[in-house]
């Protein structure tokens, strides 16, 4: 869908960072499909009445999300933890009714929050249009409806199981274009107590760590505390708390309901005010991201030359969406970067979407060590660190590129 205009508001946006010809972040890929391997121009607008950051342009929701997703959110076991505390967090919060509580998740995936609330007893829908991954979900007693959620989808719910107590979702509401479809759904999907509780990747961590591979063809939107209390706002529903997480390189959990139900928190006037101060409402903001992240890629680009040059292998850790971005946008491809590891078997034989650069399962990083490995999932460092001593003890190192482009 090509919007020159706001998603939100309807005014018109101004470009920030053109990132060329983009593949799909997960569409990896054999070489008999080289030939017709979708492409799509990726730039991020933004507008100053909604302060939302958007991709101009996102292909077809359909070309994502289908049977084939490569993406299992319980590849990592941090995550797993992750999502049993914001569980945890929910029934433990005092929003669920006492009797017969029902929450509903978008985008549950393979169930990685939703086994939770089974595991509890807890009446849950999961809404998950990838068959794949919901299949995964289904075999952990977890209920779902493959569908592609929006406000029509809300009602039928409402219809069948009646209002929920809670609607939640982790790293899904930015990847919906028609976002005020999915806001009227929510709105008319809460029982009048009824709260909204999700998590996306941070706009103030993306501007702060330049760390630009956060932008890709999934992620329509780059939230700030700023653009969520607009959209909601639109359809009668409050901010009513935030809180950051560590996830996925800096997150923000927000939690949203009908006005006026609940008293707004302080942690929401004091993250406003940061905001303020770190510019996420201006235009001129976007305008120096743009230029660290074109200093990004000279850095990274003169770094990994050099240590060809030098005879280094290079290989990547982690054949994430977000690499897809830093790939196609510095043009890295099998002449820096030998091959990617990764433990998702579904990727694993494959080809990286645009560069195509192998994948290869772990064990050929674990058989064939490089000297350097690019860490493309950045974002589970504490993890993959925990793991890797035998590499890091026979003197490999790490190439990250965020907060700057670095070797450690
Ligand atoms: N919540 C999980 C999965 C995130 S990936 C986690 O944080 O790990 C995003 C998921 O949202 C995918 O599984 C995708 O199929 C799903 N999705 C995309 N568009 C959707 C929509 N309109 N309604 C519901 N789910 C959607
Ligand atoms: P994500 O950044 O979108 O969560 O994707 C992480 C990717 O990295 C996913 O394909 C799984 C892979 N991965 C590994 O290969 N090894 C690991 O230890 C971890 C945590 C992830």
């Amino acid at each position: 869908m090509n919007n020159q205009v706001c998603r939100i508001s309807g005014q018109s946006l101004t470009k920030s960072v053109d990132f060329g010809r983009q593949p799909l972040g997960n569409g990896f890929l054999l070489p008999q499909d080289y030939a017709t391997e979708y492409f799509f121009p990726m730039v991020v607008g933004f507008s100053e009445t909604s302060m939302m950051l958007q991709l101009i342009e996102q292909p077809a929701p359909e070309k994502m999300f289908h049977e084939h997703y490569a993406f299992y959110s319980s590849t990592s076991s941090y995550m797993a933890k992750h999502f049993a505390e914001f569980a945890q967090s929910v029934m433990g919060s005092g929003y669920l009714a006492r009797i017969d509580p029902f929450v509903v998740e978008l985008g549950c995936n393979d169930g990685i929050m939703l086994k939770n609330f089974f595991q509890a007893g807890i009446r849950h829908l999961g809404i998950e249009p990838s068959r794949n991954v919901a299949a995964v979900a289904n075999t952990h007693g977890v209920r779902t409806l493959s569908e592609f959620f929006d406000e029509a989808v809300a009602r039928n719910v409402v219809s069948q199981d009646g209002q929920a107590d809670a609607f939640l979702a982790a790293n899904v509401m930015c990847h919906i274009p028609d976002i005020q479809s999915v806001v009227k759904g929510i709105q008319a999907l809460l029982k009048p107590t009824g709260v909204a509780v999700f998590e996306d990747p941070y706009l103030g961590d993306i501007i702060e760590k330049t760390s630009y591979d956060q932008i890709y063809d999934e992620h329509v939107f780059l939230f700030s505390a700023h653009s969520i209390k607009y959209l909601f706002g639109l359809h009668g529903m409050e901010l009513i708390d935030v809180q950051a997480q560590k996830t996925h390189g800096g997150s923000m959990r927000y939690v949203l309901a009908h006005a006026g139900a609940y008293p707004v928190k302080k942690s929401v006037t004091e993250l406003l005010a940061k905001e303020q101060a770190l510019g996420l409402h201006l235009l001129s903001t976007f305008d120096k991201f743009r230029k660290n992240v074109e200093r990004s890629r000279t850095d990274l680009l003169a770094l990994l030359r050099g240590l060809k040059a030098q005879g280094k292998r290079i290989a990547g850790y982690g054949a994430t969406s977000k690499s897809t971005t830093i790939l196609n946008y510095c043009g890295i491809g099998p002449d820096l970067i030998d091959y990617i590891c990764d433990t998702t078997p579904i990727k694993q034989g494959k080809f990286t979407p645009g560069m195509h650069i192998p994948v290869v399962p772990y064990e050929t990083f674990t058989a064939n060590p490089p000297d350097y490995a690019f860490l493309f999932a950045w974002n589970h460092a504490e993890e993959i660190m925990a793991k890797e001593k035998d590499f890091m003890a026979a003197g490999g190192k790490w190439i990250v590129h965020v907060p700057e482009v670095k070797v450690f």
